[in-house]
């Protein structure tokens, strides 16, 4: 299915909890668009040449976070892109601003059990490194949550295949 064409400018912009399926729908988008794929995370992977893992290791979450803005400002300007933000970067005024200046934002959501379900067995998340994950997971949805609801179109990922969620977006676009 091809986007509207009003869409071909703007970018399609997912962002949402750890586990929530941003980088499956993305690429799915991605394809059924025929729109690029740029990926936050993996451009930090590249120039930084170390996981995500081990950026936080070496250098914490505030450096991260510094090199997180200076890539979402990097391609929030970018045209007709599929964007897959990390689940923290919709927390930085500047980089919704600049995320939501060039495209249209899907929260995806779901809930805590099922994060901690598709989450379990990863230990790339930083974050989600302690005792007790589904403790964890909990206090930062609360935490985020105003986040998340501002920042785009809440999209429930819940029990939906990433084929199916991509479609619900283009849905919505459409
Ligand atoms: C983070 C989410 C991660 C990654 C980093 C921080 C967060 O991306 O950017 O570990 O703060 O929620 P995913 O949401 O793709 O796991």
């Amino acid at each position: 299915m091809l986007p509207p064409k009003a869409l071909m400018m703007k970018n399609i912009v997912l962002t949402g909890f750890m586990g929530t399926g941003k980088s499956e729908v993305a690429r799915e988008l991605s394809r059924l668009c025929g729109m690029r794929l740029i990926d936050i995370d993996q451009e930090i992977e590249k120039t930084q040449g170390i996981s995500i893992a081990e950026i936080f290791s070496r250098h914490g979450e505030e450096y991260f976070r510094i090199i997180e803005t200076a890539a979402i400002l990097q391609f929030a300007s970018e045209q007709g892109v599929v964007i897959s933000s990390g689940g923290g970067a919709v927390l930085r005024e500047e980089n919704l601003k600049a995320l939501q200046a060039h495209g249209i934002i899907f929260c995806l959501t779901a809930s805590p059990e099922t994060i901690r379900l598709r989450t379990a067995g990863n230990n790339n998340r930083p974050l989600l490194q302690c005792d007790d994950r589904q403790v964890r997971i909990s206090e930062l949805l609360k935490e985020r949550q105003p986040f998340y609801e501002r920042a785009g179109i809440m999209i429930n990922t819940e029990g939906k295949t990433p084929l199916e969620v991509a479609n619900e977006i283009i849905g919505k676009i459409s």
